[in-house]
């Protein structure tokens, strides 16, 4: 059994198994979402951060941007690599891969657009600063350029009726992935605003076929869209946008949040 201490660096799910399933996400919404904000992405300087297997990074290259994908994790990495290896060379070469911490390490200058997408902003917290990723952020972004958030909807991914106790053990099978996951979670809960941190720790993970399993540990935050909000605002970012999905809807109860913001 594999044991992950921190998972701020890196995925709970071993890497054969995210490159198994990786290739089944589209991309398309998304890109074609930076489309419609940025114009002509050709020749754009973009940042994914926390770029996780380079999904993103990759579609955007071969559609002729500059890219730099800030990551941590160095399994993951070597999966964008492994995955550059089969670009030709003029695409590739437009990829620039930034390892180190994103609370820590300097952000490239001149930036179009900084995309921080799949809830990743979840991690910054218990010592990790958002407000430090959001003020990187800032001084990153050229005039006019824009920061992208995809936040998860804390409302739907957490039952309100369980929020209150403070460990609750859960199941569920991820058709995506198809693994079946145990985890427990906690949650902080205040009156007037409603779930204000939930933590998932101690994820197990079996593939369909109950063929092997992982232990690990996941410290991970549902931020609430008013605190990233102020969060922002407060580093100097301006929100333009709050939409519901990548095509653009507006927010329902059922939607997750894309969050757009400019300097
Ligand atoms: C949800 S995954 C990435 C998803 C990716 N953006 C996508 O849309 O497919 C989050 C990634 O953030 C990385 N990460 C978490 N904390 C980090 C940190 N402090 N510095 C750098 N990378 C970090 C993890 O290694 C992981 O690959």
């Amino acid at each position: 059994m594999n044991r992950i201490e921190d998972i701020g660096y890196g995925s709970t799910l071993p890497l054969e198994l995210i490159e198994l399933t990786e290739g089944k996400r589209s991309e398309t919404g998304e890109v074609d979402f930076l489309y419609k904000l940025v114009g002509a992405i050709k020749g754009k300087r973009l940042i994914d951060l926390c770029a996780g297997t380079g999904r993103l990074s990759i579609e955007l290259i071969k559609r002729q941007a500059r890219v730099f994908a800030l990551e941590g994790s160095y399994g993951m990495i070597e999966l964008i690599k492994k995955r550059c290896n089969d670009l030709p060379y003029d695409v590739a070469s437009n990829l620039n891969l930034v390892i180190g911490d994103v609370c820590e390490i300097d952000y490239p200058k001149d930036i179009d657009a900084i995309i921080i997408t799949d809830g990743s902003i979840g991690y910054f917290f218990h010592g990790k600063d958002l407000s430090k990723v959001l003020y990187s952020s800032f001084l990153s972004l050229n005039n006019g350029g824009i920061l992208v958030l995809h936040l998860f909807n804390s409302k739907i991914r957490m039952k309100k009726d369980l929020v209150n106790k403070v460990r609750i053990r859960s199941e569920y099978h991820d058709e995506r992935t198809k693994n079946h996951i145990i985890q427990y979670r906690h949650s902080v809960l205040d009156d007037k605003k409603g779930i204000v941190e939930t933590i998932y720790e101690n994820m197990f993970f079996y593939d369909e076929h109950l063929r092997w399993k992982q232990d690990s540990m996941m410290r991970y935050k549902l931020f609430s869209v008013d605190e990233v909000i102020q969060v922002a605002a407060d580093v100097g970012l301006t929100l333009s946008q709050v939409y519901g999905s990548y095509s653009m809807e507006p927010v329902s109860k059922n939607s997750d949040y894309i969050l757009v913001f400019f300097k």
